[in-house]
């Protein structure tokens, strides 16, 4: 199956985050009118942390969230580099969400067990309602980094040990293409000139991290309008 993209681009990094959080909250109240309940996936790294900050001051239903991560650093349980630990200080800390709902990816113990046991509390998640991604400088997602195997086949676990990864630190944990695609919505957030080249390989159909992880809904792209200008004076 062929990856669909729709490109959201704004032109400053507030308007990004109003509109990211709009969506959010309208995939939450669609999932939890559809089925009372709302499963999410967070991105971690640092451009959605602004996004969960708002979040926070939102009126949502958050007894029925249930929150997994899409990937983990393997760093002590309350790291600062932790995803789960900035995604608490910035939304998980300050909401109503039941603490049972919360999975965080359990990478203190290890990347092997932790993936393993990462894949069991998946277990019984059929389809997320909607997933958060991150994209990197060299086009990877969540921690799945090019040369390394995205786990996009149909047997593939739902999580996997990342080894040698190249963005500090080595050792991480992250839900593979194949799992990640399980799901109604997905929405990449995208900020940071710096992924100039990795927007312009993904567009110009270069097979980049981020081209494994394809939901039969498609992928929503909200990105920086500055990362598409140099394509857009090529096209014209
Ligand atoms: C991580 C992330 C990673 C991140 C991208 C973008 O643990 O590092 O999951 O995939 O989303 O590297 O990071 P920034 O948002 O910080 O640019």
């Amino acid at each position: 199956m062929k990856q669909q993209c729709r490109w959201h681009k704004y032109f400053t990094s507030g308007e990004l985050e109003q509109a990211a959080v709009q969506a959010i909250l309208h995939a939450a109240q669609q999932a939890i009118r559809q089925h009372g309940a709302f499963h999410i996936v967070l991105a971690g790294g640092t451009t959605p942390r602004r996004i969960y900050e708002l979040l926070r001051t939102a009126d949502a239903e958050w007894a029925a969230w249930h929150v997994y991560f899409g990937d983990e650093r393997c760093l002590p349980v309350d790291h600062a580099e932790r995803n789960s630990h900035m995604a608490a200080l910035a939304l998980l800390d300050h909401v109503a969400i039941p603490h049972g709902h919360i999975h965080p990816i359990p990478a203190e113990r290890g990347a092997e067990i932790a993936a393993s046991a990462y894949t069991k509390t998946l277990d019984g998640i059929e389809l997320f309602d909607l997933v958060l991604l991150g994209l990197g400088e060299d086009g990877h997602t969540a921690s799945l980094f090019p040369g390394h195997d995205p786990g996009s086949a149909a047997d593939a676990p739902a999580a996997i040990a990342v080894h040698n990864a190249p963005k500090p630190p080595p050792q991480r944990v992250s839900l593979s293409a194949h799992r990640l695609s399980n799901t109604r919505q997905l929405m990449f957030l995208v900020t940071g000139n710096a992924k100039q080249q990795a927007i312009k390989n993904w567009r110009d159909g270069v097979k980049i991290p981020a081209t494994f992880i394809i939901p039969t809904s498609g992928v929503d792209i909200y990105l920086e309008a500055g990362l598409l200008e140099e394509q857009a004076e090529r096209t014209n």
